[in-house]
């Protein structure tokens, strides 16, 4: 499923086939959604199997700014919302409600992390000749 996909139809499952509306969270070149990380430039970055495995399995990796925690602090506090970005001292949270947080790593107590905002059962919807063609036009994106 990794290679001879044809990109043409690929991308006309991307941004028209319906049953999957790829293009109803992802942008590419400035067209579509803005729920999922903008796909341009995705073939230079990752790998076909890393690709193939976004779609399939969407909890197994979580690109970098999307990943949706729950972050129960030492005194008590519970924060839910998507990590920002981290280093090893700070963690900053953009939390739905509360906001921007920037809360320090020695105040976390558990780390629990939610469900990817892409669904799973997506790559269900397609065939595998039209997964192998998505993954062509992805790949292609450079
Ligand atoms: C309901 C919204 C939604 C739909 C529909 C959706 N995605 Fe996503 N997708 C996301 C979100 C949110 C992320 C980031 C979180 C993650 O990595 O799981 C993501 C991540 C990805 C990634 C990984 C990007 C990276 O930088 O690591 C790829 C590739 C991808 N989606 C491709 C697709 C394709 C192809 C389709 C259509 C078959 C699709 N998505 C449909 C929301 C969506």
């Amino acid at each position: 499923m990794l290679n001879g996909g044809d990109a043409e139809r690929g991308k006309a499952i991307f941004f028209e086939k319906v049953e999957v509306q790829c293009s109803r969270c992802h942008a590419v070149k400035g067209q579509g959604g803005t729920v999922g990380p903008k796909l341009d430039g995705i073939g230079k970055l990752r790998q076909r199997e890393y690709l193939l495995e976004a779609i399939v399995f969407p909890n197994r990796a979580v690109a970098a700014g999307y990943e949706n925690v729950t972050l129960t602090l030492k005194n008590g506090a519970v924060h839910f919302g998507l990590v920002k970005g981290e280093d090893d001292m700070e963690l900053r949270l953009e939390s739905p409600e509360d906001g921007p947080l920037k809360i320090a790593k020695a105040d976390i107590v558990t780390r629990q992390r939610g469900l990817s905002a892409m669904p799973e059962g997506l790559a269900a919807a397609l065939s595998k000749r039209e997964l192998r063609d998505v993954v062509e036009y992805l790949a292609g994106l450079k």
